[in-house]
């Protein structure tokens, strides 16, 4: 059932090109069209509210920057948590969606139940087609990732990302916003996806060596920007989750307004940074970490790291994809990074300590 691999989490990571492939079948007719149910028509729909827990959460973070740059339309997230006991002002012209690998999270499902009174509709992203989330929404759609066992996320939330990026270009051609070309021109590159990832997981004895480094650290941060930051949050919730190595992701612009008081020659910072528009700035923040002996592993693609590699601990050079979408293959090296460092440390990848895979308690 590992089919070869020593854990699940390994089986699952290496599923990804796979399932991505999938999934955009699913989502993308043969002739360049979105296959989406009819009553998915985002005309009218003045705001959505995206809420989740964890990493689906960090999906709807990443998601957030689609539907505002691509769609033009506004969005607030949150975690279900707090989203049902805050109980926030909602109205019919607004869409709430909630993402869930399992579709049975309780403060997930606790939070749907509360937007269904007051919002327009109620979608739900989901894996689990049968569960409860997937049950009460209005329209759920399957990411299709198969079945995850792994307790930490990893092709769930790609799949999760893949499918919030095709609802993004859909409420961007409902909304005006996108024509044929501009809409083949993103499937090209969530098209291209598959073989990038296929070739960051080619890097995975180079990360494995970096591992081994980062398992001797205490605190390890992770930087990003734009829809990078989000996946600094998820690249360092893997890490803690299975490592049990204490990570935090921030924003590199606010690295100045307190974490940086944390560095020094003992933590690591690992930097999520494709040569975007975003680069210079990134590379600036990473210049300050450096002038106070923190350790940088840059990720980026060899244009950034031929520009700014010098002087980094590390580097890991992924191929070069397009800037909104280099989420989805920048997980790729952040889950091999959680799972070679666990590895170094000897802990149960799977089955990692005071964790379950489906949270059905709150
Ligand atoms: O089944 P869900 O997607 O609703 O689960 C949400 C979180 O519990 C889940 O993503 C959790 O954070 C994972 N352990 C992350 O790896």
């Amino acid at each position: 059932e590992k089919a070869g691999y020593k854990h699940f989490m390994a089986k699952e990571i290496a599923e990804q090109p796979v399932v991505i492939a999938d999934a955009l079948k699913h989502y993308v007719a043969g002739d360049g069209t979105l296959r989406l149910p009819e009553a998915l028509d985002f005309k009218g729909v003045d705001r959505l509210t995206m809420v989740a827990c964890g990493t689906a959460s960090y999906a709807t973070h990443v998601a957030k920057y689609w539907f505002e740059q691509i769609a033009g339309l506004p969005v607030e997230i949150d975690i279900a948590s707090e989203f049902r006991y805050r109980e926030p002002p909602l109205s019919p012209q607004q869409w709430a969606l909630f993402v869930s690998q399992s579709g049975e999270t309780a403060d997930t499902l606790a939070a749907l139940r509360y937007a269904k009174e007051h919002v327009g509709k109620v979608v739900s992203v989901v894996n689990v087609a049968t569960s409860s989330i997937a049950r009460e929404s209005d329209l759920a759609l399957p990411i299709l990732a198969g079945v995850e066992v792994g307790v930490a996320s990893t092709k769930a939330f790609t799949c999760q990302l893949t499918v919030l990026a095709i609802l993004a270009l859909k409420a961007a051609l409902d909304r005006g916003r996108l024509d044929a070309a501009g809409l083949a021109g993103h499937l090209a590159a969530l098209n291209a996806l598959p073989g990038l990832m296929n070739h960051a997981l080619g890097l995975s004895a180079d990360i494995s060596a970096v591992s081994k480094n980062l398992a001797e650290a205490q605190d390890i941060l992770f930087l990003g920007r734009g829809p990078m930051f989000p996946l600094a949050m998820e690249g360092a919730l893997k890490l803690k989750e299975i490592s049990y190595i204490h990570a935090e992701g921030y924003a590199s612009g606010e690295l100045k307004h307190g974490p940086i008081a944390l560095i020094d020659s003992h933590v690591p910072v690992i930097v999520l940074a494709p040569r975007d528009g975003l680069f210079d700035k990134t590379v600036s923040n990473m210049q300050e970490v450096m002038a106070r002996h923190g350790k940088v592993v840059l990720i980026s693609d060899a244009a950034g790291v031929a520009e700014a590699g010098a002087g980094c601990w590390k580097t890991i050079t992924l191929p070069e994809v397009a800037a909104q979408f280099a989420p989805i293959l920048y997980s790729v090296p952040a889950q091999l990074l959680a799972y070679h460092t666990a590895i170094a440390k000897g802990t149960d990848v799977d089955q990692p300590r005071n964790l379950a895979k489906s949270v059905t308690v709150e």
